[in-house]
């Protein structure tokens, strides 16, 4: 397994192996992995002939007053789980060199992909993760990509920026995967204090009632979600966000609950803010 930071050697490597005829499989990540990551890199192994992870906390993606300066990180961990998932090149560039001073481009998916749910709390969020992950698909040359479904409109929003930019990568979507009481795993659950822990099982409780609700018969889209309001509103430490019901693909609102529909919830525990995603009839 090789650690490369500089952009130029990164790229050349990439661009050797493609020459080569080998098949590149990327795992774009901000580190401080656990097994969400490692589930993608696993995947990422069985697709690829070279195996690429990148380990880079991206400053434009943050909004003002958001966690970038205490986002947790922990290379040499890292570096050992990545070793571990037979990861062969791990690309862990500084700020400086991703945004030099005179940075000034920027990749942009407009309309209601980006501007509704996480987009209407972080308006900037999405032109940050499109604007590095282009320039990391530029730098890797992958055949194809790997991302977390736990990040629904994310994933969305880049299968359109790929689209759209025609890229030569193969996006795929992966599992959330989750602890064993169903918190779907993340970087930011460090940052729960246990009674935090506790209160943020009230996402997943919320799918499942939400789902059992539909099971029974409810196709009602405002009396799911009422209930699911409900739920939420017990644990005294947790604000909503949102809870929306909308369409897998197009991610737009809708009205009557259906095979496409999904519930998408994001809130904030104690100063924690957490997401999570899942299919409403299954
Ligand atoms: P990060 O939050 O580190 O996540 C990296 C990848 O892991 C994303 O595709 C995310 O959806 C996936 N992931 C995270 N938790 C997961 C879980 N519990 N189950 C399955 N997959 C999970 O997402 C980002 O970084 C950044 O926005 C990035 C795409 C790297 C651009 O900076």
């Amino acid at each position: 397994m090789k650690i490369i930071s500089n952009i130029k050697d990164m790229q050349t490597r990439c661009l050797a192996a493609r020459a080569a005829g080998q098949t590149i499989a990327f795992v774009p990540t901000m580190g401080f992995l656990h097994e969400g990551h490692l589930s993608l890199l696993r995947e990422g192994r069985e697709r690829g002939d070279l195996l690429a992870l990148s380990i880079f906390v991206n400053p434009t993606q943050f909004g003002h007053g958001e966690d970038l300066d205490r986002y947790p990180r922990n290379f040499e961990r890292d570096e050992s789980l990545a070793r571990e998932c037979g990861v062969d090149l791990i690309f862990y560039p500084n700020a400086e060199a991703i945004y030099p001073a005179d940075y000034a481009t920027y990749v942009t998916v407009e309309g209601p992909l980006t501007t509704t749910l996480e987009g209407t709390c972080r308006p900037t969020h999405f032109r940050g993760v499109t604007t590095v992950v282009a320039k990391l698909f530029v730098i890797v040359q992958p055949h194809v990509a790997l991302f977390g479904r736990k990040d629904f409109q994310q994933l969305a929003v880049i299968r359109r920026m790929t689209l759209d930019l025609n890229l030569p990568v193969e996006i795929v979507g992966m599992p959330i995967v989750r602890e064993t009481d169903g918190l779907a795993m993340s970087s930011r659950n460090v940052y729960l204090a246990e009674n935090e822990r506790k209160q943020a099982l009230a996402l997943i409780d919320t799918l499942g009632l939400s789902v059992q609700m539909v099971r029974d018969g409810e196709r009602n889209v405002s009396k799911v979600l009422e209930s699911a309001r409900q739920r939420l509103h017990v644990e005294p430490d947790l604000t909503i966000d949102y809870v929306k019901i909308c369409h897998a693909q197009t991610l737009a609102e809708v009205e009557t609950v259906d095979q496409e529909s999904v519930m998408l919830l994001a809130v904030s525990v104690g100063k924690t803010r957490l997401i999570d995603n899942g299919s409403i009839l299954c």
